[in-house]
């Protein structure tokens, strides 16, 4: 007899109605999250779940795979076609794992790479000195120039000088367009790879309108589960350019993954990521990636009306990053409070800030999320309107950025203040009201 998860398990499966509940209730802004298809979720619940198929199609260590290769196939031909690129690897677990797996295959130990530093919008993994990349390797970092874009002079210029062996571009807090052909250039005057981590932007190249960087890197790494509205996972991508300037790419991509980082790949997770390279490569996901971004534009027009100061002065893509130094707030009392508010996002840096990353001074939202529940234009005036009013709630709460004890102590107050405060949840109960006009799948 199938027992259900119900029965089996009353704690979790209540946990999860719960979770469901929480996403329909409030607007999901976290720039890196989205609402995946019931398709997707229904693959990764499947019985590929039990597989293990360590290895690669046609090449397992374990018997009984001649499924989970086609899976794998699919996957992979289906991310070739849509990309329009020559090698497709699906197995990392993730967008971390992949950027690991491209580090192995194309750096020895020490030599050097050279990202967006963290403070201004890179991704850990592009070599701080915390994780694993920046342990391994020697990592230099370019920052961003004024007005907080990039400054492909200086990037350039700084290349030259640095003389790394893998140049990577793409970001995790960057509003802006990014110039792939000119990053092309500079790794080609270099003589080093370009590697463009696109896990933000992916939905936004597939429905063309971001451009895409694969005429220009060598390698494409990207998460599946952010614009591209797939599961948790990732890709990693080798271009025709990357294949010219090493044939052995892929075979050394492979082997960075196993033996080199991982054990099995997740069959489920892989059937999942091919459910949702289909669902990306039709007319109505190309409409989605237009709406993300005309969205994100028509809030960031609506937040700017409200005294807010938007980093780079607004968005080409599905982010915002709002600096609140402005308003005498602190980014991470912001985030609670909007969160109270039934507005959930992240705190984030901002170029320059001079609070550490647990008390940054910005916060990062996003649309990608909002626009899969079928919010327009005309609806970014209100949730503008939101942020104003929540956020008024907490004006004049910042934090001193050179004194830990009195930061701990009026952040306690702040926080203590806020459950207090009787506005936020109304506005809540609005936010709410409002979501039910837009329901999940
Ligand atoms: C640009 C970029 N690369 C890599 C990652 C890491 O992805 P994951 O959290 O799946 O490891 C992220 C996640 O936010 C990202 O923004």
């Amino acid at each position: 007899m199938i027992q259900s998860l119900k029965h089996t398990d009353p704690q979790i499966f209540s946990l999860i109605k719960a979770e469901a509940k929480r996403q329909k209730n409030v607007l999901e802004m976290i720039a890196s999250e989205n609402y995946t298809s019931h398709a997707v979720m229904e693959a990764l619940g499947s019985v590929l779940t039990n597989k293990y198929s360590e290895g690669f199609p046609g090449k397992r260590y374990y018997q009984g795979n001649s499924i989970a290769d086609e899976v794998e196939m699919l996957a992979q031909e289906r991310a070739k076609h849509l990309f329009g690129v020559p090698y497709v690897n699906v197995q990392p677990l993730s967008g971390a794992p992949a950027n690991s797996a491209v580090y192995f295959a194309v750096l020895k130990n020490g030599e050097k790479m050279m990202g967006l530093s963290l403070a201004m919008g890179g991704h850990i993994t592009h070599g701080h000195k915390l994780g694993l990349s920046g342990r391994l390797f020697t990592s230099v970092h370019y920052e961003l120039g004024k007005d907080a874009l990039l400054d492909y002079d200086a990037i350039e210029k700084q290349v030259m000088q640095e003389k790394p062996q893998l140049l990577i571009c793409g970001y995790t807090a960057y509003p802006r367009e990014i110039d792939f052909k000119r990053f092309g250039e500079i790794a080609d005057k270099a003589g080093c790879y370009l590697m463009a981590d696109v896990s933000h932007i992916t939905g936004l190249i597939v429905a063309g309108v971001h451009p895409s960087p694969v005429p220009y890197a060598h390698i494409v790494t990207t998460t599946t589960h952010k614009t591209l509205r797939g599961p948790r996972g990732a890709m990693i991508l080798v271009t025709e350019k990357g294949l010219q300037k090493d044939p052995e790419l892929p075979k050394k991509l492979e082997t960075a993954i196993i033996p080199g980082l991982q054990g099995g790949p997740h069959d489920n997770q892989t059937a999942a990521i091919a459910v949702s390279l289909k669902e990306a490569a039709t007319a109505s996901f190309k409409k989605y990636g237009k709406q993300i971004v005309a969205n994100a534009q028509a809030l960031a027009a609506e937040l700017q009306k409200q005294g807010f100061e938007l980093v780079s002065g607004g968005t080409d893509n599905h982010l915002i990053l709002l600096d609140l130094r402005n308003k005498k707030v602190n980014g991470r009392v912001a985030a609670i409070a909007l969160e109270a508010a039934g507005i959930v996002l992240n705190y984030n840096g901002v170029p320059g800030d001079e609070m550490p990353p647990l008390f940054a001074s910005g916060i990062r939202l996003g649309t990608p999320a909002i626009t899969t529940r079928g919010l327009k234009e005309k609806d970014m005036k209100k949730i503008a309107e939101w942020y104003r009013l929540a956020v008024k709630e907490v004006e004049g709460m910042d934090l001193p950025s050179d004194d830990k004890v009195k930061r701990s102590t009026l952040f306690k107050e702040y926080k203590a203040a806020m459950l207090k405060n009787k506005k936020l949840p109304a506005i809540a109960k609005e936010v709410k009201a409002f979501c039910k006009k837009f329901p999940i799948e």
